[in-house]
């Protein structure tokens, strides 16, 4: 379970997160809607630990273990996956050789043996096949030239390699083709389990077609203002978030 309790972060000085509270049970697929700028990012980034944000108050646990005493590579020990909005571009690191090492460090921290490259290979080539991710960007530097789209895949093929305790997807769905869409969906609802919860930002309702939520949260000036059940991403379509940024304010 991963419990949010009064969250406040800055960077650089500008408060970005202003008493988030969000609790998301193991199993639950919680979305996270919320105008540009409200702080969604933000959100992600503090959960998994990257540099520069500072948190002024406010704890974030998973499974009562205290994440913010953690560094992000502890974090992801623990099983805390991010999919960026816009997903890094390493030179010199091939996709294979990333994969590879994150997902050994990744057993390593569980505690379990690395893989053997056959059965590594073995592994990648079949999520990368279920993706649609093209063999020979796997030999091609991490994201280096990937389309928009074929980045977001490969975020998704990296957190079914990982299968991480909780998992992050921040507007996975922007820039994916309406097949892609469906693929990178049918991924993530493969890795739904009563053992791993999953927060899903997005802009659009149609993603959460694909991806059905326990619940939608809407976020507003870095808070959540608004929770509620599938139906609430389907009112936020007709009536825009002009209702619930005034209860932020
Ligand atoms: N380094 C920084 N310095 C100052 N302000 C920043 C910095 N980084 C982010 N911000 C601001 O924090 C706010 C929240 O940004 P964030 O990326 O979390 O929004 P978001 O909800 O993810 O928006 P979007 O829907 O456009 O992705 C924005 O107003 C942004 O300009
Ligand atoms: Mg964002």
């Amino acid at each position: 379970m991963l419990e949010i309790k009064n969250l406040h972060a800055e960077i650089d000085g500008k408060k970005i997160l202003n008493g988030l509270t969000l609790t998301v049970a193991d199993g639950e697929v919680a979305a996270i809607m919320g105008p540009n700028g409200s702080g969604k990012s933000t959100l992600s980034y503090v959960i998994s630990g990257r540099a520069g944000y500072e948190v002024t108050e406010g704890e974030v646990l998973l499974d009562g273990v205290d994440l913010l005493q953690l560094d992000a590579s502890e974090r992801a020990a623990k099983g805390v996956f991010l999919a960026f909005q816009y997903p890094l571009e390493i030179p010199g690191v091939t996709t294979m050789t990333f994969l590879k090492a994150s997902l050994n460090a990744q057993r390593k921290a569980r505690g379990e043996a690395a893989l053997s490259t056959p059965e590594f290979m073995k592994r990648v080539r079949a999520g990368a096949d279920k993706l649609g991710v093209a063999q020979d960007m796997l030999r091609r530097a991490l994201n280096v030239g990937f389309s928009g789209g074929e980045k977001k895949r490969m975020e998704i093929l990296q957190m079914a390699l990982l299968e991480p305790k909780f998992a992050i997807l921040d507007e996975t769905d922007s820039g994916l083709d309406i097949d892609a869409l469906r693929i990178v969906s049918e991924g993530v609802n493969a890795l739904r389990s009563p053992h791993r919860g999953f927060l899903v930002i997005t802009h659009y309702q149609r993603l959460l077609d694909y991806i059905v939520p326990d619940r939608v949260h809407v976020m507003s000036a870095g808070r959540i203002v608004k929770t509620g059940g599938k139906d609430l991403a389907l009112e936020l379509e007709k009536t825009g978030y002009a209702g619930y940024i005034g209860e932020a304010a």
